[in-house]
């Protein structure tokens, strides 16, 4: 099952209008978004998005038969075409939970997780791109190191893209109980971290790389602007600094007014503010919420409000 993260956080900041019109990005197992329905009336609206198949049959199955609901198989970064198919010109709030969900990584078919063995995959949108398998299996030693140093942040991602090309000379990779424990042989045991898989960061780049998840940030990121209401609110929960500094430095710029180099007597860029930061720094979960889910230990909640 998966448990919603700063569930509380989100809907109170995002200020939730009863009879307004949202956007749930991620949809996921539906539990934001089910917290959402909870403050809206039969006049509200809640359009869920989420790319994978499975996610969109299960929030369906869910929310049937509750008209204020509209589900839709599609990336975010592809939510302008999803508010037109809605005939929605505008909304009052737009929010994603970025990442992975609990039934993508237990869901060892999937091929996410080092946990739960099963054939190397990775993709959310399981007919879409390359999967990770390929990756690992065709690409050069040095693409497989710059995706892991890139989108994983980690240091021995030379080490760890030899060792995958020189096992995979002798066999192709084909579960991820074998890349995690080639991943693992190839990190010096002494930085091996106690109750962390050696093997995180480089599944976590995988994923990344995969679903090309950083992109579609930046162009949803780029979207909002244009989708909101005045006095709408964008909520972003983040799960690493790679996801949180897309939307922070969005966020900052968008709240900027003039950006012109100092030394200019006079505005001449014309830029003025388009949105309010309300999270001068990012709402993280409570100690309460890390014991009961340590999965949300790292999560970063972004609150902004379109001018
Ligand atoms: C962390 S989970 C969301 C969980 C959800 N908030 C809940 O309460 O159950 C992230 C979900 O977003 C989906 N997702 C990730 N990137 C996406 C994208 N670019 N477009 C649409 N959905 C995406 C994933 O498939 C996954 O189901």
């Amino acid at each position: 099952m998966h448990t919603p993260v700063l569930l509380n956080e989100l809907i109170k900041m995002m200020d939730i209008k009863s009879s307004g019109i949202y956007a749930d990005c991620t949809g996921g197992g539906g539990g934001h978004a089910a917290a959402v329905l909870e403050r809206l009336s039969p006049e509200g609206r809640l359009l869920i998005l989420d790319r994978d198949p499975q996610a969109v049959e299960r929030l369906i199955a869910r929310f049937n038969g509750d008209g204020r609901v509209t589900v839709f198989r599609s990336n975010f970064s592809d939510i302008d075409t999803v508010f037109d198919k809605a005939g929605i010109d505008k909304a009052d709030g737009i929010y994603a939970d970025f990442g992975v969900s609990s039934f993508q990584l237990e869901d060892g078919s999937r091929g996410f997780s080092f946990r739960n063995d099963g054939p190397i995959d990775m993709r959310m949108d399981t007919a879409k791109g390359v999967s990770a398998a390929e990756v690992v299996n065709t690409f050069t030693a040095e693409n497989i190191a710059v995706i892991i140093a890139k989108f994983g942040e980690e240091k021995f991602a030379r080490r760890i893209a030899s060792e995958i090309t020189r096992r995979r000379a002798l066999k192709k990779f084909s579960t991820t109980g074998e890349l995690a424990e080639t991943v693992k042989a190839a990190v010096p045991r002494k930085f091996h971290k106690k109750g962390i898989h050696p093997a995180t960061k480089t599944f976590q780049a995988l994923r990344i790389f995969v679903n090309g998840e950083l992109e579609a940030i930046g162009e949803l990121m780029g979207k909002i602007g244009g989708l909101l209401k005045a006095g709408g609110r964008f909520g972003g929960i983040s799960f690493h600094s790679l996801e949180d500094r897309i939307v922070k430095d969005c966020l900052s710029e968008y709240s900027k007014d003039c950006v012109c180099p100092p030394e200019l007597p006079v505005c001449v860029c014309g830029k003025r503010a388009e949105f309010r930061i309300i999270t001068r720094k990012p709402v993280t979960p409570s100690e309460i919420e890390v014991e009961a889910n340590p999965l949300s230990r790292s999560a970063k909640l972004r609150i902004a409000e379109k001018l």
